[in-house]
């Protein structure tokens, strides 16, 4: 859609996100909670930027500046509403900030983030089509307490909009509820707002109340149903977060699994928005893939691996429970399992990272193996060179990190520590718990430890000495014998 010319230029978009949100009783405001990965607020405003409306205004209020700065990067602005005196005067502070040149208005809640982008063009497009003063999108809710209720004329058009506290028994059970979300005709809507009065329990302005009087004043308005009714659904408590962010994973895990994506399990599997993963990859239970983790095809991650902004290239693996950010794996190479990259690491292709090696800012070239037990930080490591367990790159001496440079087809003995800044030439091996300091050229073999001394018969001396003359050993056999007497 983008870079399509905009039908709906005459429109401007207005989300209110002011409120604090009481009911998820949290010093965070309500919009800046997290579902499906991103905030309520950043949902929204993303679902919005494809109908290239002429403009995004967020209303703020609760923790303004820290709403303001997130909807700034994707293109929204701000309007300040203090105090929050309800919906109706939320819009009402927004009239002198809109942009003039606007002659309808989309509205839609900051807390109902499940809204798609293609409801939104549909309710602006029949809004225009009708001619109507205002246009309700509406939802049918099996259970639609909590929710304003839609009174509809004879002639099917609405009457009033009237709040669950308010409603009498008949109007309580009504079915199609308010989602919040409109489409006003502005030079009819401004009026109206003008009429609100505060008579309700919250001795707010309802931007509900303005559809009894775009009635009273002879306007039409109309409802649009919802065709999925979850697309509306409020995140006003916590057990309403959890529920939403429970459709927004199931409804990315359909997306992949439609595009060719096995997920066993899905339901253990949590994938974030911006993921992307090719064909074939295999998902098993648990896993959690987020930010903006590139998966390639024939890829498999196994059960309780976490990847953050990772790069994986086509038939990477990653085995069981992994802890990987900020990386790259390259074809064919395998991760795990309990292995950790953290942000820089650059896995070559068909190299191996196994259980409890910790990989930072550092490259493993082609082939490159590191199996067990290893910290690799700040090196290079080249093409096909074993790195063995227990290996530590020393990279931090108390002040700056240094790096380590091993070359290729190198052998680096277990239980290896290399002090760097340090560099282990081309073939070069390391002898089994060295502690490296200096340069290993090429072809040689650097090792850096204590020589062996054998004792002979040492050790059954000993243990002999000492049976003879440890009184422990007297006195556990005479506490034996008291024992059996008794
Ligand atoms: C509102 C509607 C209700 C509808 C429901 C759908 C009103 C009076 N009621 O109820 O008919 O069924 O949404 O979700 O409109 N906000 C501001 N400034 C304010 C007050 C609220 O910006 O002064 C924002 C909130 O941050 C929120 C949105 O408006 O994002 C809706 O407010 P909320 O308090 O959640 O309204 P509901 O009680 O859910
Ligand atoms: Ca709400």
């Amino acid at each position: 859609m983008p870079g399509r010319p905009s039908a709906l230029a005459d429109f401007s978009t207005v989300i209110l996100a002011a409120g604090k949100g009481t009911r998820l009783r949290s010093n965070l405001a309500k919009v800046l909670h997290r579902t499906g990965g991103r905030t309520l607020v950043e949902h929204v405003v993303r679902a919005c930027l494809p109908l290239h409306t002429r403009e995004i205004a967020v209303i703020v209020g609760h923790q303004a500046e820290e709403v303001a700065a997130s909807v700034a990067p994707l293109g929204a602005h701000s309007i300040l509403q203090q105090p929050q005196n309800g919906t109706g005067h939320a819009l009402r502070v927004a009239r002198n900030k809109l942009d003039r040149r606007s002659k309808y208005v989309l509205v839609m809640p900051g807390d109902a983030p499940l809204i798609r982008t293609e409801t939104l063009e549909r309710l602006a497009r029949v809004h225009l089509a009708s001619g109507a003063a205002a246009t309700v999108l509406t939802a049918m809710l099996v259970d639609p307490a909590g929710y304003g209720r839609i009174v509809r004329k004879p002639d099917n058009s609405v009457a009033r909009i009237v709040e669950e506290k308010a409603a009498t028994p008949e109007e309580r059970a009504i079915q199609e509820i308010n989602s919040s979300l409109y489409a006003f005709t502005l030079d009819v809507l401004w009026p109206s707002l003008d009429a609100l009065r505060p008579e309700n329990v919250h001795k707010e302005l309802y931007l509900t109340d303005a559809i009894a009087l775009l009635n009273e004043r002879g306007h039409r308005v109309l409802a649009e149903v919802a065709a999925d009714a979850h697309e509306v659904l409020g995140c006003n408590t916590r057990a309403e977060l959890a529920e939403v962010d429970r459709i927004f994973r199931d409804r990315k895990r359909r997306e992949l699994m439609d595009a060719g994506v096995t997920i066993y399990l899905p339901e253990t599997v949590v994938i974030d928005p911006g993921v992307r993963i090719g064909p074939d990859t295999v998902i098993e239970p648990c896993v959690h893939l987020l930010g903006s983790t590139r998966i390639g095809s024939n890829c498999s991650i196994r059960t309780g691996s976490v990847l953050k902004d990772m790069v994986l290239d086509d038939g990477a693996a990653v085995l069981e429970h992994c802890v990987l950010a900020e990386s790259r794996i390259r074809a064919g190479a395998a991760v795990g399992p309990f292995s950790r990259l953290r942000p820089g690491a650059d896995i070559g292709p068909g190299a191996k990272v196994g259980n409890f090696v910790e990989v930072k800012k550092s490259r493993l070239g082609e082939g490159a193996k590191a199996q067990h037990l290893a910290y690799i930080g700040d090196a290079s490591v080249g093409k096909s060179s074993n790195i063995g367990a227990g290996t530590i790159t020393c990279n931090y001496d108390g002040v700056q990190k240094n790096r380590t440079t091993i070359g290729n087809q190198v052998f680096i003995g277990s239980n290896t520590a290399l002090v760097a800044p340090v560099r282990v030439g081309d073939r070069a091996y390391v002898a089994a718990g060295s502690t490296i300091t200096d340069d290993v050229p090429a072809d040689a073999l650097g090792i850096a430890r204590g020589k062996q001394a054998n004792k002979p018969g040492w050790a059954a001396a000993r243990r002999k000495a000492l049976t003879a003359s440890s009184p422990s050993k007297r006195a556990t056999k005479k506490g034996k014998r008291r024992t059996r007497k008794r």
